[in-house]
């Protein structure tokens, strides 16, 4: 874990942890608002079981603020110093379904006893149904909520027979979403750390509306648009065009042709992220997809994500429609 969160000790996380230790298994849902100490709770309870003799398992949710994994991924970091990720492709937890696919992804494949998830601050609106969704399919022996005042009840009351370790939260500065940015270009440098660009065709995409459906001539829809079109693709919702400029339509995805520069790609395998690229360009007529990437084994699968970064690690902004 290399982030923002420092090993902090105090004399109740001290007793929660051997109260946990007490069990022979126990699985943690952290919950909690931006900086309130939910990943430094984590890492103290990981390094007192670990201290104990005894065997466990961090799943990080977190997109944003990634201790396991590169941002954009969920991680696993299992005992035996295994570390697995589960592709997302944003630094926010846009797409629920995928969020509790990952989290019931990384859980199959833990091998530890112990098993400690933590959460984004994302408890709000939204994330509300997000963290309801995760603590019903998780079914944690112990919630611990993280509050600084009563921001999580409104989740918790739903949740009354479970086990629910409510701590509150003094003195934390929260950290300003530059610095976040800041921490997140480190990560992505890392992660990306001696790229090349390599070329991939007749590589099979997962995530996509791109080469999923029947190529048709570009010309027929230059017509109804009046722009030059790069691609374009008959699909179940009506058509997938990639075009000089963009436009809406009703049964038309139209896609501006650069969308691609710099959009976070993940290699999967057997549904696990083995290793994340940033795309540099698509060959449309070829069918050709060129990403900057340090990755050099075997995949089933490419993902595309939806933010797209620099290289040097800036996030410069989001696609929307490519992926479903
Ligand atoms: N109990 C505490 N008292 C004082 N400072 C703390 C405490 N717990 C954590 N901190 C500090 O507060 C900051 C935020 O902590 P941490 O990253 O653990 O929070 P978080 O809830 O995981 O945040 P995020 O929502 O970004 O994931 C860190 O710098 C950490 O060292
Ligand atoms: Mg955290």
């Amino acid at each position: 874990m290399d982030t923002k969160a420092k090993i902090v000790e105090k004399k109740e996380w001290k007793e929660i942890a051997e109260r946990i230790l007490q069990r022979e298994r126990c699985t943690v849902l952290t919950l909690g608002y931006i900086d309130t100490g939910k990943t430094s709770f984590l890492k103290f309870l990981s390094e007192t079981i670990k201290n104990n003799g005894k065997k466990v398992s961090i799943i990080d949710c977190d997109v944003g603020q990634s201790n396991i994994g590169p941002p954009g991924c969920m991680g696993l970091l299992n005992n035996n110093g295994e570390s697995l990720w589960y592709f997302v492709g944003d630094v926010f937890p846009y797409d629920h379904a995928k969020i509790i696919t990952g989290l019931l992804e990384l859980l199959s494949k833990t091998d530890s006893p112990y098993v400690l998830v933590d959460t984004t601050g994302l408890i709000l609106g939204k994330g509300r149904s997000l963290k309801k969704a995760k603590i019903k399919v998780l079914k944690p022996d112990i919630i611990m909520a993280f509050q600084r005042e009563d921001e999580l009840e409104g989740i918790l009351k739903d949740f009354s027979d479970y086990e629910i370790i409510r701590e509150r939260v003094e003195n934390i500065e929260f950290t300003s979403r530059e610095k976040r940015r800041e921490i997140r270009k480190k990560l992505w440098k890392k992660y990306l750390k001696n790229s090349k660009i390599k070329i991939f065709k007749g590589t099979k995409l997962r995530n996509t509306f791109l080469f999923s459906g029947k190529e048709i001539e570009k010309e027929t829809i230059e017509k109804i648009i009046g722009n030059k079109v790069y691609w374009c693709e008959k699909i179940p919702e009506g058509y997938f065009i990639v075009a000089d400029d963009y436009k809406m339509y009703e049964d038309m995805i139209i896609l501006k042709k650069g969308f691609e520069r710099g959009l976070i790609a993940g290699f999967i395998k057997d549904d696990i992220c083995m290793g994340i690229g940033t795309v540099d360009g698509i060959d449309f007529e070829r069918k050709e997809i060129y990403i900057l990437t340090n990755f050099e084994k075997e995949f089933d699968f490419i993902e595309f994500g939806r933010i797209r970064i620099n290289e040097d690690g800036e996030e410069i902004g989001r696609v929307y429609n490519l992926t479903y």
